[in-house]
C-alpha cells in the first residue's frame, strides 16, 4: 500500500467559513473525509496534516523522507513566498502535487507566482475541493 502525506497550510483550517465566494463552503474535515474515501479505493494510505506555521509544515515534509511515497500539498499563502517550504520539498525529493482550491492565476497578481511549483510534478488549481481528489489521482502513477 502506498503512503501519501496530505499537507495544508495557513488559514485552510477555516475553509467552510473563509471567503466562501472564493473557496466554497466545504470544510477541511469534509475535504479530508472525501479524500480518505478516494484513497481507500486507490489503495493509498493517507496522513493528513494542517498547520498555520511554516516550521510545522517543514517538519512534516522532513518526516515524510523515507516514510511516505508522495505528497499532496496546498501550501496556502506560503505558495507565493516560502523558499523554506520549497527547499524542504526539494530536499526530500518525493513526488509531489501542488493543489489549490482557487485558480491562483486569475486572482491578484501576487498569487500568480508559485515558488513551490518548480519543485513539484505539477499544479492543479481552480477546481475547488475537487482539486485535492484530482491531485491524488495525478500523483498515483508517480508513487
Ligand atoms: C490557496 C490560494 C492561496 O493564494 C491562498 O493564500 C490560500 C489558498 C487555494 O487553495 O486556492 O490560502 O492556496
Amino acid at each position: 500500500m502506498k503512503r501519501v502525506l496530505v499537507l495544508n497550510g495557513p488559514n485552510l483550517n477555516m475553509l467552510g467559513m473563509r471567503e466562501p465566494g472564493v473557496y466554497g463552503t466545504v470544510s477541511l474535515p469534509v475535504i479530508i473525509q472525501n479524500l480518505e474515501a478516494l484513497a481507500a479505493q486507490l489503495d493509498i494510505e493517507l496522513e493528513c496534516f494542517q498547520s498555520n506555521h511554516e516550521g510545522g509544515l517543514i517538519d512534516k515534509i522532513h518526516e515524510a523522507y523515507g516514510t511516505k511515497d508522495g505528497i499532496v500539498i496546498n501550501p496556502g499563502a506560503f505558495t507565493h513566498y516560502s523558499y523554506a517550504i520549497r527547499d524542504a520539498l526539494a530536499t526530500v525529493q518525493l513526488p509531489t502535487v501542488e493543489v489549490h482550491l482557487s485558480n491562483i492565476h486569475k486572482r491578484e497578481e501576487f498569487r500568480h507566482h508559485s515558488v513551490t511549483a518548480p519543485v513539484v510534478i505539477g499544479q492543479i488549481c481552480g477546481f475547488g475541493a475537487a482539486s485535492y481528489e484530482l491531485g491524488l489521482r495525478a500523483l498515483l502513477p508517480h508513487l
